[in-house]
């Protein structure tokens, strides 16, 4: 496929959609090239259509691909892991996979329904954020929606912000005014903010074997420590009852931000979180 046009992202089902239209002969199509955040018509004769290529996104319904002059790619980057955007359903914001582990919710969920769902319990109109994890963006997207007044947000893995400038549904997070994103290890970068600084923090951990350094007491304290008074956080925890060394993690996490100051400590089931206040 050799192009002189926009980026087009593909998915099992666009790939599938424009293969009917070529075997129909239609000139034209009126498709999303952006994974579903708009519609386009693509003049299919502009193009020099690979029929096996398209064949083989159709039969890989787990893996996001794009199309530019110099052809075919799988939107994944092979760093340090193996980082790749996953179709996480029809027209819906793609999650992101490191090393085969999922950093979203797709079961019953889109990704970008579920951040929506997480800032609203946290990110108030005019408040200054502060968010732990980036990832792709798509909670500090939230936030912005939320009309906060800033957003400070921290991710550890360059891969993933790279991954993110390339999928469509993060592009907010490069072009927003309002987002200063760090890069690092939050549990170290957390240190460098005064006392009091943040009225809310949208705290989004991977799994905890993946980032133990994010769920401990300190860490928590350094959460404390960060926010204003009546400030609110928000930590997503995982599935009610999961367990690491037999342990109960969303209850060893409840307690914990108790201990170190936080108050109204209640599980928020719907985005398998917890928010706590700072009183
Ligand atoms: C669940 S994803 C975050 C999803 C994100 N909030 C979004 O809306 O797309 C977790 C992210 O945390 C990052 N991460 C893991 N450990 C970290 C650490 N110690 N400091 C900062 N980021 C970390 C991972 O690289 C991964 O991108």
């Amino acid at each position: 496929m050799s192009i002189c046009v926009p980026m087009i992202f593909l998915d099992s089902y666009t790939a599938e959609t424009i293969l009917q239209s070529l075997k129909r002969g239609e000139n034209e199509i009126e498709i999303s090239i952006d994974l579903g955040l708009s519609e386009s018509i693509i003049r299919l004769a502009e193009y020099k259509w690979d029929i096996s290529k398209l064949r083989k996104i159709v039969e890989d319904p787990d893996t996001v691909y794009f199309i530019n002059e110099e052809g075919v790619f799988k939107a994944a980057i092979r760093g340090k892991s193996f980082y790749k955007l996953m179709p996480a359903g029809k027209n819906k914001a793609p999650a992101l996979l490191i090393d085969g582990v999922l950093m979203h919710r797709i079961k019953d969920i889109d990704p970008m329904k579920d951040a929506r769902m997480k800032a609203k319990l946290c990110a108030r109109k005019g408040s200054e954020m502060l968010e732990i994890c980036t990832g792709l963006g798509y909670s500090t997207i939230a936030c912005l929606d939320n009309a906060v007044s800033t957003i400070t947000t921290i991710e550890r893995d360059s891969d993933v912000i790279e991954l993110a400038r390339i999928n469509p549904w993060s592009q907010r997070l490069f072009e927003d005014e309002r987002v200063e994103m760090i890069i690092g290890d939050a549990s170290e970068k957390i240190k460098m903010f005064s006392n009091k600084r943040f009225n809310g923090v949208l705290h989004d951990p991977p799994r905890f074997t993946l980032g133990p350094e994010l769920y401990t007491e300190d860490f928590y304290e350094e959460l404390y420590r960060v926010m204003k008074p009546k400030g609110v956080l928000y930590h997503y925890v995982g599935s009610p009852g999961s367990r690491y060394k037999k342990k109960d993690l969303p209850k060893g996490i409840m307690t914990r931000l108790r201990k170190v100051g936080f108050q109204r400590v209640q599980r928020k089931n719907d985005t398998l979180g917890v928010t706590g206040f700072k009183p």
